[in-house]
C-alpha cells in the first residue's frame, strides 16, 4: 500500500518541488497550501484522484491545521510523512524591526512547525512509525545581516528537530531537518541583482540551489532508516 505524505507550504518554490518528488516515488500527497494554490491544481492533475488531496489553512491557526490533519488520515487511514517546509522572512536589522515582523516570523515559522507536528506525531506515535522532516536554513546555523527574526526562527527549527527525534527514536518516528542554503525561488527572486551576485560569488559552487535539490534530500530522509536527530546542509559548500 501506497505510503501518504503531508507537505506543508505545497505551493511554494520548494514545496511544489518536494511534493512533486515524493509524488513521483509513489507516496500519496497531502498537498497543504495557505492563499495561492497554481502549483497544487497543477500536481493534482497529472495524479490520480485517489493519491492526492488539497486543503488551505493558515499555519498559525491550530484548530485548521488540525482540520487539515484530520481530514488526511480520513481520506488515507494514515500519515508516514509530514514535511514541515512552510516558511516566511520579513527582513530588517533589528533596531528597525516592528514586534509585528518578529511575531509574524517567529509564529509562522515556530509555532506553524508544532501546530502540524503536534497532531501529526500523535498519529504516527499510535502506528509505531513516521517521518518527519522540518525545513531549517543555512542562516538558521550562521546567522544573516538583517534576518535575526527569520534566523531565530530556522536555528529553533533545529532545536526542536532534535529534542523531538530525541523523544520519538523509541516510539518508531525519526525526525530530521534540511538546511537549505540559498535557493532560486520566489522568497529569493526579491533580492535585488547586486546583492545576488555578492551572495553567488561568495557560494563555492557559485550557483543557488534549485528545488528539486531540496526535494532529493528530503526524498533521502524519508528512505534513511537510521537517520534521527540530524540537519542536512543542502548548500553549495556555503558552511
Ligand atoms: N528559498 C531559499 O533560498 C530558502 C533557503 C533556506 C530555507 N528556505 C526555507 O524553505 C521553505 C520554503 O521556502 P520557499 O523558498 O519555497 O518559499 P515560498 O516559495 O515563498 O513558499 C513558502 C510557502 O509558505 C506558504 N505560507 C506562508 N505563510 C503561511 C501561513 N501563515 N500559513 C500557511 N502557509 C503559509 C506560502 O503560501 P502563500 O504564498 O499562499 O502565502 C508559500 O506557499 C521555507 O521554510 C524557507 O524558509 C528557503
Amino acid at each position: 500500500m501506497s505510503q501518504t505524505a503531508i507537505i506543508t507550504g505545497a505551493n511554494g518554490g520548494i514545496g511544489s518541488a518536494i511534493a512533486a518528488t515524493l509524488a513521483k516515488n509513489g507516496y500519496n500527497v497531502v498537498l497543504h497550501y495557505h492563499k495561492r494554490n497554481e502549483n497544487v491544481i497543477e500536481l493534482q492533475n497529472i495524479l490520480p484522484t485517489e493519491r492526492s488531496m488539497a486543503m488551505s489553512a493558515d499555519v498559525n491557526d491550530f484548530d485548521a491545521v488540525e482540520k487539515v490533519v484530520k481530514a488526511a488520515t480520513d481520506k488515507f487511514g494514515t500519515i508516514d510523512v509530514l514535511v514541515n517546509n512552510v516558511g516566511i522572512a520579513m527582513d530588517s536589522t533589528l533596531l528597525k524591526m516592528s514586534k509585528q515582523q518578529w511575531d509574524n516570523v517567529i509564529g509562522t515559522n515556530l509555532t506553524g512547525m508544532y501546530n502540524f507536528t503536534k497532531p501529526v506525531a500523535q498519529c504516527m506515535v499510535e502506528n509505531g512509525t513516521g517521518v518527519i522532516v522540518n525545513i531549517s536554513s543555512v542562516v538558521g546555523e550562521g546567522g544573516n545581516f538583517g534576518q535575526t527574526n527569520y534566523s531565530a526562527s530556522k536555528a529553533d527549527v533545529i532545536g526542536f528537530t532534535k529534542s523531538l527525534a530525541k523523544e520519538l527514536a523509541a516510539k518508531g518516528v525519526r525526525v530530521n531537518a534540511v538546511a537549505p542554503g540559498f535557493v532560486d525561488t520566489e522568497m529569493t527572486r526579491k533580492i535585488p541583482d547586486g546583492i545576488r551576485a555578492k551572495i553567488t560569488e561568495q557560494i563555492p559552487m557559485k550557483r543557488f540551489g534549485t528545488p528539486d535539490e531540496i526535494a532529493d534530500t528530503v526524498l533521502f530522509l524519508c528512505r534513511a532508516t537510521y537517520v534521527t536527530g540530524s540537519v542536512i546542509d543542502v548548500n553549495g559548500g556555503l558552511r
